[in-house]
């Protein structure tokens, strides 16, 4: 049997450790990584018109609006990587109107992952975080320092990611989550983000491979 390739939407709270699976995601199943947040910094750093359009929606912690973020992401997913190794869909959808958008073109995930951690939580892994922009690793000061004093010393912090910033995108998301999850619940797998990186892979890993499997099965009709 010919299976096609596995496309997944991760979600979750802010900071609930949606980039950090995701590196773990790719390096295993070499699916084409798709995170508008990531997409997003990347047009403001290279000061683009895009960018220069987000960049304080994304400074206030606010959403972006709709039809910047939809047009970046749909001509992501048209591209022919994505189409051969399958995606994995970060942060988007993250309104009712973005999911919608997805169903009227068709573009339906095999799985909805959705990571489980509770606020306090994700207001200290904000604080601590940070990233290198020369690999795009993320770390956090105290649960994964970096490496080595070299990389330490390239880190930078999100303007994002302070207590109260990361409050207000807190509850965007809050409001936001319930009506998404109703295009997504016959799909959805709930996930406890709140334990080590390792064994919140080792599930989502399992919960994959599954998936996989069974879109390998042969059509009944044949
Ligand atoms: P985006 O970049 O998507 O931000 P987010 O959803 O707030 O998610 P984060 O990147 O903060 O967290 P994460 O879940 O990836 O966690 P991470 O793995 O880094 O979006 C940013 C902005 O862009 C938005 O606010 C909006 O303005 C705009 N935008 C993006 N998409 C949009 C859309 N569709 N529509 C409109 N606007 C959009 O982990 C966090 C920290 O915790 C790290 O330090 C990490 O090391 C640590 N950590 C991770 N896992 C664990 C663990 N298991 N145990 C301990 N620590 C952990």
């Amino acid at each position: 049997s010919v299976s096609e390739p596995l496309k997944v939407m991760i979600s979750g709270a802010p900071a609930s450790g949606k980039g950090t699976q995701c590196e773990l995601i790719v390096q295993k199943y070499g699916l084409v990584h798709i995170s508008t947040g990531d997409l997003l910094r990347a047009e403001v750093s290279s000061g683009t018109e895009i960018g220069n359009k987000a960049k304080e929606f994304m400074n206030a912690g606010r959403l972006v609006p709709d039809e910047i973020v939809t047009a970046m992401v749909t001509s992501r997913l048209s591209r022919a990587d994505a189409k051969e190794r399958g995606w994995l869909l970060d942060g988007y959808p993250r309104s009712f109107a973005q999911a919608q958008i997805l169903e009227e073109l068709k573009i339906n995930p095999d799985v909805y992952i959705v990571l489980d951690v509770p606020d306090e939580t994700l207001i200290d892994r904000c604080i601590g975080r940070r990233l290198d922009p020369i690999t795009g690793k993320i770390y956090h000061l105290k649960s994964f320092p970096p490496e080595t004093e070299e990389i330490k010393a390239r880190l930078v912090t999100r303007p994002d990611d302070t207590e109260e910033k990361v409050k207000s995108r807190l509850e965007i998301y809050n409001k936001n989550a319930e009506a998404i999850l109703s295009t997504y619940s016959k799909i959805m797998k709930r996930v406890d983000g709140n334990r080590s990186k390792d064994v919140v892979f080792k599930e989502i890993d399992s919960l994959l491979s599954q998936v996989q499997k069974d879109k390998e099965k042969p059509m009944k009709s044949e």
